[in-house]
């Protein structure tokens, strides 16, 4: 055999999957390299900006691997744009010659280190790698610059602890210190140390966000660990906490994760009387079909999730997840019309008076009690004001009334509602149906 068919033969038995494996001599530890994977499932745009970053990074002097998510997705064959990349020197340093190579902006972290760099319509976020320590159990870390190795054992999961060199001396080579493509061949979702959720418990929802969305499994020791620490949620501020939830609340399927939560008895830390049961999976899937082909919207999911609440509970929720003005409203909105159910399910309810009881209300919190109320006659009534008498309005305006004599003051508004609330009801189909009902009501006034 010669030199190069030894060299042919030593190539393909290596070749699997592929990605190819060479043999580092000294140490002969598998390398598997992803460059053929880079290529295939990222667009070329995006191949030719990590190239040049590792070469601009390996000028520099820095080292620059992708990971977490990006490399984990890789691995699986699905689409992931979040580029993470991480430098092991400085990554503004970096982002900043980067965004004048790509004519793109950054947005600096000096205190963290980091760099957010946006060119075209993409956007990496780069880390300098660095290491964690937890002073106490739910405190944010203390950061110091560390190796990539050290960056990758600061991480929750094992699958989310790998990286990709893109140096072009090793590009695209796998860094895989904790077999987390063992794992996701096992389809597992296992923590680098058994203090893990001790230091950060929103891994617990973490975990339980990634078993569901990939259909794993938490790994024995880890579920062990997990059950073990749910007490520590309580050592997570509820900014965090509500992070957690609005990324649970933009999943594909959310209601498997709150599920798994209920069964795991996490769901309850949020709040003892939420449910993740079938009920929910029903209205979940009811949100999606009338969302579509839209994501469904946060708000209405959790205005779903917190439907079975009552007042009282729904207000310490509110304060401890402490959600934006807006959310909070239609959370409070959604629990008021609840209580107006009765009201509404009565059958010989006419248009003006479904108007009455659901005007003012946010729209999301209509929309969740037409899906969760378990009255037809309520729900008929609810989709009629949604669909139709929400838009109604009448035909004249608070001018056309001045012009016929009104004082301008609180009585225009009244006519306009009486109006409006006469057009609701059939009483009056026109402008000059209208003109007629008012001047009617002005010369009785002057009887
Ligand atoms: N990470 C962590 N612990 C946390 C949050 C994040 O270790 N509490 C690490 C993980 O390695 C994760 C990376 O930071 O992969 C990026 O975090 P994030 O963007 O939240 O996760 P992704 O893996 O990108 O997940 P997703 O696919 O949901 O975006």
């Amino acid at each position: 055999m010669n030199q190069q068919s030894i060299q042919n033969e030593l190539n393909n038995s290596l070749c699997y999957n592929s990605d190819y494996v060479t043999l580092n001599k000294r140490e002969m530890p598998k390398i598997t390299n992803l460059s053929n994977k880079i290529e295939r499932q990222l667009p070329g745009e995006l191949v030719t900006f990590i190239q040049r970053a590792g070469k601009t990074a390996a000028s520099q002097g820095q080292g620059l691997y992708f990971v977490g998510g990006v490399v984990r997705d890789l691995l699986l064959g699905q689409a992931n744009l979040d580029l993470d990349l991480v430098v092991e020197g400085n990554a503004i340093e970096l982002a900043q010659q980067l965004a004048e190579i790509n004519q793109g902006k950054i947005t600096t972290h000096p205190r963290f280190n980091t760099a957010k760099l946006q060119w075209n319509k993409w956007s990496a976020d780069l880390t300098t790698a660095r290491s964690e320590t937890y002073a106490k159990p739910g405190a944010l870390p203390t950061i110091t610059p560390g190796s990539i190795n050290d960056d990758l054992f600061r991480r929750d999961f094992t699958i989310n602890a790998m990286a990709i060199e893109l140096n072009p001396s090793r590009y695209g080579e796998l860094i895989d210190r904790y077999e987390g493509r063992d794992d996701l061949k096992h389809k597992l979702i296992r923590v680098l140390h058994e203090k893990s959720f001790t230091d950060d418990a929103t891994r617990i929802w973490r975990g339980l966000r990634y078993e569901q969305r990939l259909d794993f499994q938490l790994e024995p020791t880890t579920l062990k660990l997990l059950k073990r620490d749910i007490p520590m949620l309580d050592t997570i501020s509820g900014d965090r906490i509500r992070y957690e939830l609005e990324c649970i609340l933009q999943e594909e399927f959310p209601e498997k994760v709150l599920r798994r939560a209920e069964e795991l008895d996490v769901l309850k830390w949020l709040h003892p009387s939420l449910k993740g049961n079938g009920w929910l999976t029903e209205k979940f899937v009811q949100v999606r079909r009338i969302s579509s082909p839209n994501p469904p919207p946060v708000g209405l999911y959790l205005a779903i999730l917190v439907y079975p609440l009552t007042s009282e509970e729904t207000e310490p929720l509110i304060s401890y997840l402490r959600l934006p003005k807006s959310s909070a409203q239609t959370l409070r909105d959604t629990i008021n019309i609840k209580a107006k159910l009765p009201a509404l399910a009565n059958p010989e309810l006419s248009p003006s008076s479904i108007y009455r009881l659901l005007h003012g209300y946010s729209l999301q919190a209509v929309t969740a009690n037409s899906l969760a109320c378990d009255s037809p006659a309520a729900r008929q009534h609810i989709r009629l004001f949604i669909n139709k008498l929400r838009y109604a309005k009448p035909a004249l305006t608070g001018n056309d009334l001045q012009k016929m004599g009104i004082a301008p003051g609180p009585q225009i508004k009244e006519i306009l509602k009486l109006l409006l609330e006469a057009g609701l009801d059939g009483k009056v189909t026109s402008k000059q149906g209208e003109v007629e009902l008012v001047e009617g009501w002005i010369s009785k006034g002057k009887e």
